[in-house]
């Protein structure tokens, strides 16, 4: 059987401590049901970098290698996280290009695709995640390898107009040509991939058939990530019993409970949903000292200037509600940056009347899955949702809404807190039926299917608006492309 080799920034090695949020759930799932290697950063900094280090359990080896502190700002603090990221949450306004730290980016992946090199089989079959490792694929092909190579982006794709304004985006962009198969959260995200290579490129094909590049056909597909649906609400039933549940619903002495949990990011619109919270509580005196908003918030990213300026506009946000609606015995706001199990949010999820989950952009959120996937079909809780999250497709009967206009968001919690029962019951039946026809199992084979030819893809309709083009000039592309990048 040939060997899964998954390459990802993060790399969550069992007892580590490492979260990696929803990237770290899908890799999960796919290595348990393939053998293989998961290869990844280690997570230090160190003054040489280099050291790499393998851990083996249930028939899975995590290898990872430690970064020199300079390649650890270029690439990770500089050109993935201050450009990439931003650019690809539709924020051109944070992109903070830099031509060294572009350079650093790409020799990580050079770094990344020697070690891969020294322990690649030529039936391997590797599949590298997100937005870190955009040029992997040529790197490893420029070493020699025709392995079956796919990638998939757990973050939004946003539009041509958009992409093209990143600095040498056919250097970066176009290195995804590469991969055999190019995997997306939404058939929206997939549709401008296709589109930016129908109009940056001369390559013959289409979304549906591939696009080919003269050296390969690459495939383009929507696979959303899931999660497990019946485990987590098994797991959320049982944690919902413990006795870290049961202090925390004690301490809000019989209030209902709103739940929040995002890592500290731009993208997650945290602040403006403090806004919404508090023009709730305005809009509405009869739930004063009635409900506590819990918004759990791990830190991220901190060395980052944008990150750091949220962490201060979010919590001075959070001082502020709690300041002008909080009483001596109650703290509308409850703001933790600490970072909790999986099991213990689980149970919270349970507990909770409504979740907010209205980030400004988000490649799916699994928040908003786990949530629904927690709740008690008798008596369930109600998502509010952005509709800007990739989660928004699978999860229509959630009270979706426009984070940016946070009128409406107080609404939609005024909504979710006087929603009577059949119809909250109704809205969870039909995301629970839609969470388990895409449950979490199906996700790694319907991907690695694609990626070996065996499985049907879900493309997007073609966006294309020009002509098609002739086979002749993409091979002829392909030599300009391999000129350019
Ligand atoms: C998002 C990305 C992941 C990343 C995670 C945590 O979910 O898609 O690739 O690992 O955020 O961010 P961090 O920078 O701490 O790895």
């Amino acid at each position: 059987m040939a060997r899964l080799i998954v390459v990802s920034n993060r790399v969550a090695v069992p007892k580590s401590g490492t979260q990696a949020g929803g990237l770290a759930v899908a890799v999960r799932a796919a290595l348990r049901q393939h053998p293989g290697i998961w290869f990844g950063w280690s997570g230090r900094a160190t003054a040489r970098g280099g050291e790499t280090r393998a851990v083996e359990q249930d028939g899975t080896t995590y290898v990872v290698t430690d970064l020199p502190k300079e390649d650890y700002q270029e690439y990770y603090n500089g050109f993935a996280n201050r450009v990439l990221w931003p650019i690809l949450h539709y924020r051109l306004d944070l992109a903070e290009f830099s031509r060294r730290d572009l350079s650093g980016y790409l020799r990580v992946n050079e770094r990344f695709a020697d070690e891969l090199h020294k322990l690649l089989r030529p039936d391997d079959i590797v599949w590298v995640h997100d937005y870190h490792f955009l040029a992997l694929a040529r790197a490893l092909r420029e070493r020699g390898h025709r392995n079956r190579i796919g990638f998939f982006l757990h973050i939004p794709f946003p539009p041509t107009e958009i992409v093209t304004a990143l600095p040498q985006h056919e250097r970066i962009i176009l290195a995804l040509c590469h991969y055999d198969l190019v995997g997306f959260q939404t058939v929206t995200d997939a549709a401008n991939f296709s589109r930016y290579l129908e109009s940056e490129t001369a390559f013959a094909g289409n979304s549906e058939d591939g696009f080919d590049t003269g050296e390969r056909r690459v495939r383009v597909g929507a696979f959303p990530v899931g999660v497990e649906t019946d485990a987590f609400n098994r797991l959320a039933r049982r944690a919902a019993q413990s006795s870290f549940v049961a202090n925390v619903m004690a301490s809000l002495s019989g209030r209902a409970m709103i739940i929040g949990v995002d890592r500290l990011d731009y993208s997650k619109g945290i602040d403006l949903r403090m806004d919404a919270f508090e023009r709730f509580l305005a809009d509405h005196p009869e739930w004063r000292n009635n409900v506590t908003f819990l918004q759990i918030t791990p830190k991220s990213r901190s060395d980052i200037r944008e990150y750091a300026a949220m962490d201060r506009l979010v919590s001075s946000k959070v001082g502020q509600v709690n300041g002008a609606y909080g009483e001596a015995n109650w703290t509308p706001v409850r703001y933790v940056n600490r970072t909790h199990s999986q099991t213990q949010l689980a149970g919270l999820y349970r507990k909770a009347r409504a979740a907010l989950v209205t980030p400004l952009r988000d490649g799916m959120n699994l928040v908003a899955k786990e949530f629904v996937a927690a709740q008690d079909g008798d008596d369930p809780g109600v998502l509010i949702l952005s509709r800007f999250a990739g989660a928004a497709v699978e999860c229509r009967p959630a009270l979706l809404v426009n984070p940016y206009d946070t009128d409406s968001v107080a609404m939609a919690i005024a909504r979710a807190m006087s929603m009577p029962l059949e119809e909250r019951r109704a809205r969870q039946r039909t995301m629970r039926q839609t969470l388990l026809a895409n449950d979490i199992g199906q996700w790694p084979g319907k991907f690695l299917d694609a990626l070996t030819g065996r499985g049907r893809i879900v493309s997007p309709v073609s966006a294309r608006g020009a002509p098609a083009r002739g086979a002749g000039q993409a091979s002829a592309f392909t030599k300009h492309l391999r000129s350019r990048t």
